[in-house]
């Protein structure tokens, strides 16, 4: 009998799911928790048969669901660290292993690549979408060579729980290691190097200095539970059933899910962005009785503040946990939260139920997995525009087309979700590259109908280096070759 994906709130030890989570890779119903990683990603070398040697012993390496739980009990027991491993393949993986394409996982976006710009977005299975090239206005031609060329798969190596330095040499160590074991199999292509950047009360934060990864769907019933410490679930229910991110392996057994990776590689010009929140301050200030600093400009641009305070909550910074029990019923009109603002772009919370009369339900099946890591130069508050900083963004779901794309097309880039005028998400919506974005409204004082508004433009400082979509497959699949 298969698993019951609908379900919710179960346990990694529920024995109902013993076969599925032995056969599911780690870092999909529950982030790895390591602080340091390296992505290698590689080109098969050899024909089919050689390719599927290689492929099945590298699956000895991989993390299993069941296995990752059991690393992180006993390093709460015994302080020991654990190399966690994901493997993903690409759809030119796929063919180089020699499958059919009939077995290939289906979603239509990870079977044309991301540097596809007719990803055929008619084929969406909910429909009401005009056809379109290039859904997420990608400039291919800036890419990183790398990402440029043919990718066939990804390993993600993750280390953490001892000194960075240690964690930092093992990781160099084990690239280095299997470079030289799978010399004649695989080309290296190239390795990105993820690190985890924390505030000073240990939450982790991205380049512009803002807590991340707060708000995230939640599989199981212990992180549910843990959701306590972010204010509760009694406005919000991050509950998710196992289909939102679990689809089934085509070249597994009856037990093997896997998950669709977005990976892309966004470099955040750092100081653009504090510059260009400081002139919108100014600009809302002239406006306003009270001055208006760039920390709040940036928390109309995020929808929190750095602490993690969402907006829509308070108008000003300051809550020591990082709360998530919110809803934007409140603020329907967007007086307090922007429309624009980068978590009620991509995570409305109500307003399209509001807006369109469409079922919640919809609304929380384009949810995503986010499972990103910063990368590059730790300083905040760099001289130079366009440091090599950024996000190494990671998200998993169930359909690319469904979750990710439609959050990055329909939404993101946009300016006219939620309403007509709202603008592009200021942090990471993308412009078509012929056409100038389209400026946001800025209110000038919070949860106020008579406030002022602003017209002023907020986009450009994140910069998309490069990405591949990926399937990552069950181990049956990879042991199985
Ligand atoms: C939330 C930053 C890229 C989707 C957040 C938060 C921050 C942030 C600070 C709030 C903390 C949290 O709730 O975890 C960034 C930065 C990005 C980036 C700096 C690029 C460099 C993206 C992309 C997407 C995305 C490309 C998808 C298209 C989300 C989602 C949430 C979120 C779904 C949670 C919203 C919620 O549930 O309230 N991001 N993000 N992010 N971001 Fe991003």
């Amino acid at each position: 009998m298969s698993a019951n994906l609908n379900q919710t709130n179960i346990e990694i030890d529920d024995p109902n799911f013993r076969a599925v989570f032995q056969n599911l890779q780690g870092n999909i119903l529950k982030g790895h928790g390591r602080d340091h990683s390296r992505h290698i990603f590689f080109a098969f070398k050899g024909d089919s048969d050689q390719n599927q040697q290689v492929l099945n012993k590298l699956a000895e390496k991989v993390t299993s669901a069941e296995a990752q739980h059991q690393q992180q009990s006993s390093y709460k027991q015994t302080g020991q660290a654990h190399l966690f491993v994901n493997l993903m393949l690409s759809c030119s993986g796929y063919q180089q292993l020699g499958i059919a394409p009939k077995d290939w996982p289906d979603d239509p976006a990870f079977r044309a690549g991301m540097k596809d710009l007719q990803t055929p977005f008619d084929t969406l299975p909910r429909g009401g979408h005009t056809p379109t090239a290039n859904p997420l206005n990608d400039d291919i031609s800036q890419w990183e060579s790398g990402f440029q060329g043919r990718i066939d798969g990804m390993l993600l190596l993750a280390l953490g729980g001892m000194a960075p330095d240690h964690a930092e040499r093992t990781l160099t160590a084990e690239v280095q290691a299997l470079q030289q074991t799978y010399d004649d199999n695989l080309e290296l292509l190239f390795v990105q190097r993820g690190h985890v950047m924390r505030n000073d009360k240990g939450q982790v934060i991205e380049h512009f200095g803002f807590v991340d990864g707060v708000s995230n769907p939640k599989f199981l019933f212990s992180d549910l539970n843990e959701e306590f410490r972010n204010g509760g679930y009694s406005r919000n229910d991050p509950s998710a059933p196992l289909n939102l991110v679990l689809v089934k392996d085509p070249g597994g057994n009856p037990d093997s899910y896997g998950s669709y990776v977005v990976y892309r590689k966004l470099q955040q010009n750092i100081k653009g962005f504090w510059d260009r929140l400081a002139l919108l301050a100014n600009h809302l200030s002239e406006n306003s009785s009270s001055p208006i600093d760039a920390e709040y400009a940036g928390a109309l641009c995020v929808g929190r503040f750095k602490d993690g305070t969402p907006v829509s909550e308070q108008g000003n910074d300051g809550w020591s946990n990082l709360f998530n029990n919110f809803s934007y019923d409140d603020d329907a009109d967007g007086l307090r939260c922007p429309f624009h603002a980068h978590t009620r772009k991509t995570n409305p919370r109500g307003d399209t139920v509001r807006q369109f009369n469409s079922p919640p339900t919809i609304e929380r099946s384009r949810r995503i997995v986010r499972r990103g890591i910063s990368y590059g130069e730790t300083e905040l508050s760099p001289e130079q525009e366009w440091t090599d900083a950024g996000l190494l963004f990671m998200c998993m779901q169930a359909s690319i087309v469904d979750q990710f794309i439609f959050m990055q097309h329909t939404w993101c880039n946009n300016a006219g979700f939620v309403r007509p005028g709202t603008g592009i998400d200021p942090l990471v919506g993308q412009a078509p590259a012929d056409a100038a974005p389209p400026p946001q409204q800025w209110r000038s004082g919070w949860s106020n109908p008579n406030a002022s508004t602003t017209d002023f433009s907020f986009a450009g400082f994140v910069k998309t280096q490069g990405g591949e979509y990926f399937f990552m497959p069950s181990l049956d699949f990879l042991q199985s070759l």
